[in-house]
């Protein structure tokens, strides 16, 4: 791979905006930090970012869009919503919402959930990288997991600096903490991680915010729920070598035995397989099968997120 190019000037936001549109990942200044972009409706780009800051599981990722207008293309938008996209965006805040059914955001991007988490960044290097890629750009902290969210580009290039194509150098990010993150995907509003705009302020604007713990504490479905995602309403059965009858599956490598099958990648590569496994997942759901099978596939690199998703979807259910 080439050495990462480290952008400074002007003119450098086109060709990091090219460098997205090709599906390559770049770093990019946000005023909260800096974040790990890639092209969000692009599952193998999306599944890049998360083999190159080596997350052992696929958690959903925030998809940044260069106006506001832009979000009803992608998510539906309540009054709420609207209220809070108008008063607070561009800005530190990152609203979940509901997926439109035509949501072009790579469904890897939400972790398979029918949600969507937008926002729209105040800083203008990002700004000029949004307008320029034109398309929403997945992004989380640009550190690896489990380091702490970088805020310069030199913090960037230690932490990811030979697993990205670019880092766009726009100088020390003015906030320093994250977005806050709001679900309003129900009817009340969740306060899913504290950030720079302060839980009062939401709640001037929109009313009473429950914080996550306090869903999670109260019922099965809260955050718990929210970080365990789609499962299919059908067993399934892992490391499978091939189909039992009534079972579709899931396929990994050129082998696949079975009369129902949905290629995760017959190529054996865990990129695509990442890029194709919630759809997978929702697709091979069917009534009328009796279960899902799926082939082993290694553990190591992007599959061991992948084993971690399969292995909760395959969990007991209560
Ligand atoms: O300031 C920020 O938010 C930075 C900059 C780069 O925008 N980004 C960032 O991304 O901190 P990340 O991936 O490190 O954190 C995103 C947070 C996670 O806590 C994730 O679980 C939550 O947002 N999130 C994203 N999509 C979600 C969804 N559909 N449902 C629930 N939570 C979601
Ligand atoms: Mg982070």
């Amino acid at each position: 791979m080439p050495a990462t190019a480290l952008l400074d000037r002007p003119d450098d936001i086109a060709e990091a905006a090219r460098l997205l549109r090709q599906g390559e990942l770049v770093a990019f200044p946000t005023e909260t930090v800096y974040g790990l972009g890639g092209d969000a409706t692009n599952g193998r780009a999306v599944a890049a970012i998360f083999a190159a800051k080596g997350r052992p599981r696929f958690n959903p990722l925030i998809s940044h869009l260069a106006a506001a207008g832009a979000a009803g293309d992608f998510a539906e938008l309540d009054t709420r919503a609207r209220y809070l996209a108008e008063r607070f965006w561009p800005g530190p805040l990152t609203l979940v919402l509901r997926r439109r059914r035509d949501c072009a955001i790579a469904l890897l991007a939400s972790a398979g959930l029918d949600t969507v988490a937008l926002r729209v960044p105040a800083h203008p290097v990002a700004q000029a990288l949004l307008a320029a890629a034109g398309r929403p750009i997945a992004a989380p902290s640009a550190n690896r997991s489990g380091r702490v969210s970088p805020t310069t580009a030199a913090h960037v290039r230690d932490e990811l600096g030979d697993r990205i194509a670019a880092i766009l150098d726009g100088g020390a990010c003015r906030v320093g903490i994250e977005s806050t993150v709001l679900d309003l995907s129900g009817e009340r509003a969740v306060l899913l991680r504290p950030g720079s705009i302060a839980i009062e302020t939401l709640a001037e604007a929109i009313g009473p915010i429950i914080p996550a713990s306090a869903i999670d504490a109260a019922t099965p479905q809260g955050p718990g729920m929210l970080a365990s995602h789609y499962a299919p309403a059908l067993p399934l059965r892992l490391d499978a070598a091939a189909a039992l009858p009534g079972e579709i599956i899931l396929a990994f490598g050129d082998a696949a035995i079975g009369k129902e099958i949905i290629w995760l990648s017959r190529s054996g590569n865990l990129e695509e397989a990442a890029a194709n496994l919630f759809a997978a997942l929702r697709d091979a759901d069917r009534p009328g099968l009796a279960g899902i099978a799926v082939m082993p596939i290694p553990d190591a690199g992007l599959g061991a997120a992948i084993n971690d998703r399969l292995r909760r979807a395959a969990a007991p259910r209560g």
